[in-house]
């Protein structure tokens, strides 16, 4: 089947992470039988000093018509985040109703540990996508006065928190069955006993599974000293973001990490990136670690109905970081292009064991 994906490589090391992921993924296409049709939009803040706009006006309009979206970062030092993250990451999660960021996080071989005890890390982050702290409620005022001031709303639905949670419990079903909740109710925080209501009520419906809330400060600690004591863990909109870098780190570096935001009726398309951004302190080095970015391909894979090609994907990485080859984040001295020459010639080797046509 034809996949035509549109390809936001956006700025600073997402260009260097995103050809570096679409030569693994030609290669895997290759042998897979898989057609997968690469639309490059050249989306990024050049595009927006260009034309004051992140998006074309019918950008959306335009991305809605591709079987998914494949985003490197966008971001630059000099354009204020509002624009370039309210511009264009932040409008697709939301006009593509990808209410869920899946983020898993696990022990690769080969990668240094930070931890003292190597037990290996298998967890998902299933972060609520939509909402939350990242509302558009609230502003500022009085610019320049002394009482100037700003204000943000955190808004939480019912049908928002209880999809999240939804999917965490449906997932918890398919692997050890523990359910984490990151909640703050013990502040004077509204919104927090709402989640956890909604969060309880949901997970209420699924008896074979235990839930656990945990305050969102503890549960930061306890990611970094007993990690692989979590499996599905559930939060809102910014703890999501938060323990996602924090958890990425713990198993090695937030360069490994992947994302998938995610349309899960398919109604829309569903878009894959990795959780780093884009990094200007090592951009134009070539050095960037371009793992994250060929996991969430590995991720948008399965997402398009080719499980077996996502797994030898992942098996390839696995295998080159198994290999030795590792970039500067994890201790190594390869660069961008020498570890996905290694992933590349490792997705060869593995070809035989993987090799059986689908989709
Ligand atoms: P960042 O994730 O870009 O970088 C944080 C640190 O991690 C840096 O030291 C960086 O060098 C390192 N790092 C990140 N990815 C790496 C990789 N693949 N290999 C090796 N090292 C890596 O976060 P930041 O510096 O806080 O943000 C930079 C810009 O990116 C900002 O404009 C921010 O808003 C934006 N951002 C965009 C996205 C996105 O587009 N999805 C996500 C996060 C941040
Ligand atoms: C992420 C990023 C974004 C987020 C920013 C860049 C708006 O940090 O995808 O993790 O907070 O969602
Ligand atoms: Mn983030």
């Amino acid at each position: 089947m034809k996949h035509t994906i549109a390809v936001i490589a956006g700025d600073g090391i997402g260009t260097e992470v995103m050809p570096a992921a679409i030569s693994c993924l030609d290669e895997i296409a290759q042998i897979h039988d898989l057609s997968l049709d690469w639309n490059h939009l050249d989306w990024g803040s050049d595009h927006f000093r260009a034309t004051g706009r992140m998006l074309p006006v019918d950008g959306l309009e335009t991305l809605s018509t591709h079987s998914a979206i494949f985003l490197g970062a966008v971001g630059v030092p000099d354009i204020p985040d509002v624009e370039t993250l309210w511009g264009l990451l932040i409008p697709i999660r939301r006009e593509f109703e990808q209410y869920i960021n899946l983020r898993p996080v696990r022990t690769l071989p080969g990668v240094p540990s930070v931890l003292r005890d190597e037990r290996p890390i298998d967890l998902v982050l299933v972060r609520e996508n939509n909402e939350g702290e990242y509302s558009e409620v609230g502003g500022r005022a009085y610019r320049g006065l002394p009482q100037e001031a700003a204000m943000q709303q955190a808004l939480f639905t019912r049908h928002g928190v209880s999809r999240a949670a939804r999917f965490a419990a449906e997932l918890a079903t398919t692997r050890s069955g523990r359910v984490t909740s990151a909640t703050k109710s013990n502040g004077i925080i509204h919104s927090m006993p709402f989640w956890d209501e909604i969060v309880a009520e949901t997970l209420a419906e699924y008896p074979g599974l235990t839930l656990r809330s945990e305050l969102i400060d503890a549960l930061s600690a306890s990611l970094v000293l007993h990690p692989w004591d979590y499996d599905v863990i559930v939060a809102s909109n910014l703890f999501g973001d938060i323990l996602s870098d924090l958890a990425g780190a713990v198993a090695g570096s937030i360069g490994l990490s992947p994302s998938a935001n995610l349309n899960p009726e398919g109604r829309h398309p569903s878009m894959f990136e990795p959780v780093h951004g884009s990094a200007p302190d090592i951009a134009g080095k070539g050095i960037a670690n371009p793992i994250g970015q060929i996991w969430s391909g590995a991720m948008m894979l399965n997402q398009l109905g080719a499980p077996r090609a996502a797994a030898h994907l992942e098996a390839a990485f696995e295998a080159a970081l198994a290999a030795g080859v590792r970039t500067r984040d994890l201790g190594g001295t390869a660069t961008t292009e020498q570890m996905t020459a290694e992933v590349i010639s490792q997705i060869r080797a593995l070809a035989a064991r993987f090799s059986e046509p689908e989709v």
